[in-house]
C-alpha cells in the first residue's frame, strides 16, 4: 500500500500534504477561516501546537459577531483573501455582485481528497501518468450570501518538492456575478526576510535575473501585454538573503499560463509576506452566471532547501516530465539551419537549395524555412493570414522544395504566425472584422501587423483550415509558431459591451484551443514556440511546444545572461539557441566562432546564418561543432543542469550538466573580458560520483570525481575577450 500524501486531522481541522521532501500545512481556524500554517522542508508529524499566536492588534478587527479581540483575519496567515472584509491584504479575489458591492466572506465548507490530479479542461496543466504518483486536496470555501464556492486545489506529487495550485469558482447562487480578480493561489509567510528573484527583460533582452530586497509595501511583477511577455516572465522566487545557487531556502512560483499575469508580494504591517499569483486583473472582468464555473490556470510551487540549482532542477524535471506532452520530449532534438538571418525575405527555392546542400555536407539535420514563404510577402508589411505558398518564390510549389530537402536526408520545418493579420492580405479583404479592433477606433500597428480576434471560433476555424491545407501534405516535420506583437485595441466582436473584460483571457483560451487542434491532428509534428524570440517562454506553452526560441538576440555574450535566467525555470531541451554571424546583427559584438558554438550547445543547437557564405575556416568549425554536439547533446539537453558561475555577477559564466547515472558530464566556461596579468580562477564541478574516475574526452587525461569537485579545474588564462571552453568527461570505471 502506498503511503497517503494528504492527511486530515479531523479533530484539529489540520490538512497535511507531505512527501519525503516537503510539507504543506493548512488549518481551519475560528469562524471557518482557512489558515496557512507552513510550507517547507518535511515535518514528520505536526503536533498541533505551533499555531499563529493570538494577539489583540489595533486596527486589525475581528470576526463579525465575536467579542474575541485576539483573532483577526487581517493578521492571520491565510490561504485565500478576498476584498471587502476585515483583511486588508491585497485580495486574491474580487467579485462584483448584483447589488454593486464586492465584499465576500469566505469560510470553510468541506473538503475532498482525490488520487492523481484532475485535468483542467482548455488550459495547459501538469498531469500524472498514473493516479498513485500524486494526490489532490480540494478545499471548498463558500460565501454564504452569494452562494459562491471557491474550490482551492492543491496537488502534491509523491517524488517532487512541488505543490500545484489552482482555484475553481462555482456560482451556486441565483444571481450573476462578475469576477474582477481571481488569483490561482495565495500564500502567507511569517518571519521571513525575503528577497525576490524575477526575470524581467525586453525584446532581444529576455529573462535577466533581478534580485531585490522585499521592503514593506506591495511589489508587483506582471504583464498586461496579452502574453506572458519578454518584459516580465511569469516566475518569482522568494529566497533568504544568504541563499545562493547551492544553499539556503528558495521558494519558486511558475505560472502555467501564456497571457496577462500578476505576481503580488506584499510585506505587511507585521513584516509578514503575502503572495498572490494569477491572471492579471488589469481589464479583467469575467461574467459568472448562476450555475457557471471559472477555472484559473495553475501555479507550480517549488521548495528547495539547497538553493537555486535544486529549485531549478525541480522545475526542469516537472516541466519536462509532467507538462510537456510532445512525443519528442525524450528525443534528442535535431540540429537546425534556419534561413531567417541568412536571407531574411530575400530568397527563392534555388537559393535555399544551396543552403540545404551545405547543411547536408556539414551534418545538419533539419532545414527550417522561416518568414516570407506565403501570400506575397517580400517584407513584413503584408500577407499575414494568407497561408498559401508564394508562387514567385516556389514556382513548382512548396512540396517540390520539401521533397528536395527530404531527399538530402534533412527534415523540413516551416514558420507560421497564425495569430496575425496584415491589412495587405486576402484575409483582411474578405474578413475585415477578424482584425481585433475597437469599433470606431483605428487599431495600432506593431511591426505593421494586427491581431486576429482569436476568441472567436470562426476566426480560429479559418486559420486552422488554412494551416491544415499545408500540414495535410504530411511532409512538414516541424513548425515554428511565431507571434511578433503584443495585444492592443482589446475587443471581441462576438461579446456584448459588458463582457469586454473577458477578451484577454478568451484570446489565450482561443490560442490554446487552436494549438490543441494542431497538436491533436498532427501528433508527429515537432512544434517550436516563438514570440519575437522568447516573448512567450512559459510553462503554459510547454504543454504544446516542447521547445521555444529563447531570444532574437543570438550574441553569445548576451545569451549567457538570457540562457542563465531561462534556466532558473525551464529545462535545457526547451531552449533553442543558434549560432549566428559576427559582428552580431543585434548588438554588433565580435565573438569567436568557437564561443558562439559552445554557448548555443546549451540548448537545441542550430545555425542562423548563410552557410554558403562561410569562410573555409568557419565551415570546418561548423562541421566540428555539429560532430561534437552529437556526442554531448543527450547530456546537455536532458542531464541534470547546474549553474556554477554567472556572467551577470562575475567575469565568468560556467554551466555543467550530469547524466542521471553520473557517468557523463559536460562543462563549459566562458571568460567574458580578458586582462593582462589575470588572476587565476578555478571551476569546481558538482554532482559527480567522488569514487569514479572521469576521462576528458579531448585530452584523455583522467581525473577523480573528487578531484574535479574538491580541487577544481584551472580556467585557461588565454589572451582575448569572450573565450569559451567545453569539457566532456566520461566515467571509465
Ligand atoms: C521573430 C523570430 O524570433 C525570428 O526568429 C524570425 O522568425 C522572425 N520573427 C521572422 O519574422
Amino acid at each position: 500500500m502506498k503511503q497517503e500524501l494528504i492527511t486530515f486531522d479531523e479533530k484539529n481541522k489540520v490538512f497535511h500534504l507531505h512527501n519525503d521532501q516537503i510539507s504543506y500545512l493548512l488549518s481551519v481556524e475560528d469562524g471557518g477561516t482557512l489558515c496557512h500554517l507552513y510550507f517547507g522542508k518535511k515535518v514528520n508529524n505536526y503536533h498541533n501546537q505551533l499555531r499563529y499566536p493570538r494577539l489583540d492588534r489595533g486596527f486589525s478587527g475581528n470576526l463579525p459577531g465575536s467579542l474575541d479581540r485576539t483573532f483577526s483575519r487581517d493578521s492571520l496567515p491565510k490561504e485565500y483573501s478576498t476584498a471587502g472584509e476585515m483583511d486588508y491584504h491585497t485580495p486574491a479575489a474580487v467579485v462584483r455582485q448584483a447589488d454593486g458591492s464586492n465584499a465576500l466572506f469566505l469560510t470553510y465548507k468541506n473538503y475532498r481528497i482525490e488520487d492523481g490530479k484532475p485535468d483542467l479542461k482548455g488550459l495547459p496543466h501538469s498531469w500524472v501518468k498514473d493516479k498513485s504518483e500524486a494526490q489532490t486536496l480540494i478545499v471548498t470555501l463558500e460565501d454564504k450570501k452569494t452562494e459562491l464556492n471557491f474550490d482551492l486545489l492543491y496537488t502534491i506529487y509523491r517524488d517532487r518538492p512541488v505543490i500545484v495550485r489552482s482555484v475553481k469558482v462555482k456560482n451556486a447562487g441565483k444571481e450573476t456575478v462578475n469576477l474582477e480578480k481571481v488569483a490561482s493561489m495565495q500564500i502567507d509567510f511569517v518571519d521571513r526576510n525575503f528577497e525576490s528573484i524575477t526575470l524581467p527583460g525586453a525584446h532581444a533582452h529576455e529573462r535577466r535575473v533581478d534580485r531585490s530586497k522585499i521592503h514593506q509595501g506591495i511589489h508587483v511583477f506582471s504583464s498586461h501585454r496579452g502574453t506572458s511577455s519578454h518584459q516580465m516572465n511569469p516566475f518569482l522566487a522568494l529566497v533568504d538573503p544568504d541563499t545562493d545557487e547551492f544553499q539556503g531556502d528558495a521558494y519558486g512560483f511558475a505560472f502555467v499560463y501564456s497571457g496577462n499575469h500578476k505576481f503580488e508580494v506584499e510585506k505587511d504591517q507585521f513584516a509578514q509576506t503575502h503572495v498572490n499569483v494569477g491572471i492579471n486583473d488589469f481589464n479583467f472582468n469575467w461574467q459568472l452566471n448562476a450555475g457557471d464555473a471559472f477555472q484559473t490556470p495553475e501555479v507550480l510551487m517549488v521548495y528547495s532547501d539547497q538553493g537555486l540549482n535544486k529549485m531549478s532542477q525541480a522545475f526542469h524535471s516537472l516541466i519536462h516530465d509532467r507538462i510537456i506532452r510532445s512525443k519528442y520530449k525524450n528525443e534528442i532534438r535535431p540540429i537546425v539551419v534556419n534561413n531567417w538571418e541568412a536571407t531574411y525575405f530575400d530568397f527563392n527555392e534555388d537559393k535555399l537549395k544551396t543552403i540545404v546542400d551545405d547543411a547536408k555536407k556539414l551534418g545538419i539535420e533539419m532545414f527550417v524555412l522561416d518568414d516570407g514563404w506565403f501570400g506575397h510577402r517580400d517584407d513584413d508589411n503584408s500577407s499575414l493570414g494568407d497561408w498559401k505558398v508564394f508562387a514567385k518564390k516556389f514556382p513548382r510549389g512548396l512540396d517540390h522544395f520539401v521533397d528536395y530537402v527530404h531527399e538530402q536526408g534533412l527534415k523540413f520545418g516551416l514558420w507560421f504566425e497564425p495569430e496575425m493579420i496584415s491589412y495587405d492580405s486576402d484575409l483582411y479583404k474578405n474578413h475585415p472584422d477578424y482584425l481585433m479592433h475597437v469599433p470606431g477606433r483605428n487599431p495600432s500597428p506593431s511591426r505593421n501587423q494586427y491581431l486576429l480576434d482569436l476568441g472567436r471560433k470562426e476566426v480560429r476555424d479559418n486559420i486552422f483550415n488554412q494551416m491544415e491545407k499545408i500540414l495535410g501534405s504530411g511532409k512538414i516535420d516541424y513548425i515554428k509558431w511565431d507571434m511578433n506583437r503584443h495585444l492592443s485595441d482589446i475587443y471581441e466582436a462576438d461579446l456584448p459591451a459588458n463582457r469586454q473584460g473577458e477578451v484577454y483571457h478568451r484570446y489565450v483560451l482561443g490560442l490554446y484551443d487552436l494549438l490543441e487542434r494542431i497538436v491533436d491532428a498532427h501528433p508527429d509534428l515537432l512544434i517550436e514556440g516563438c514570440s519575437g524570440g522568447g516573448g512567450r517562454f512559459d510553462a503554459g506553452m510547454a504543454y504544446y511546444d516542447p521547445q521555444i526560441w529563447a531570444s532574437d538576440d543570438s550574441d553569445a555574450i548576451d545569451r549567457l545572461t538570457i540562457q542563465y535566467g531561462t534556466s532558473l525555470v525551464y529545462p535545457q531541451s526547451m531552449m533553442t539557441s543558434h549560432v549566428s554571424v559576427s559582428p552580431n546583427e543585434q548588438n554588433g559584438r565580435i565573438t569567436p566562432f568557437n564561443t558562439r558554438g559552445i554557448v548555443a550547445m546549451w540548448g537545441d543547437l542550430g545555425y542562423e546564418l548563410d552557410l554558403t557564405k562561410l569562410s573555409q575556416e568557419d565551415r570546418e568549425a561548423v562541421a566540428k561543432q555539429v560532430a561534437e554536439y552529437k556526442k554531448i547533446r543527450k547530456v546537455t539537453q536532458f542531464g541534470k543542469f547546474y549553474r556554477l558561475k554567472s556572467s551577470q555577477t562575475s567575469n565568468q559564466c560556467a554551466w555543467e550538466t550530469v547524466s542521471a547515472d553520473q557517468n557523463e558530464v559536460v562543462l563549459s566556461t566562458v571568460k567574458v573580458m580578458a586582462s593582462a596579468q589575470p588572476y587565476l580562477t578555478k571551476t569546481k564541478l558538482v554532482g559527480l560520483d567522488p569514487n569514479k574516475q572521469y576521462e576528458d574526452q579531448a585530452t584523455h587525461e583522467v581525473y577523480g570525481g573528487d578531484e574535479l569537485m574538491n580541487m577544481g579545474l584551472y580556467d585557461p588564462a588565454e589572451h582575448g575577450d569572450f573565450k569559451a571552453y567545453m569539457y566532456h568527461f566520461k566515467a571509465i570505471n
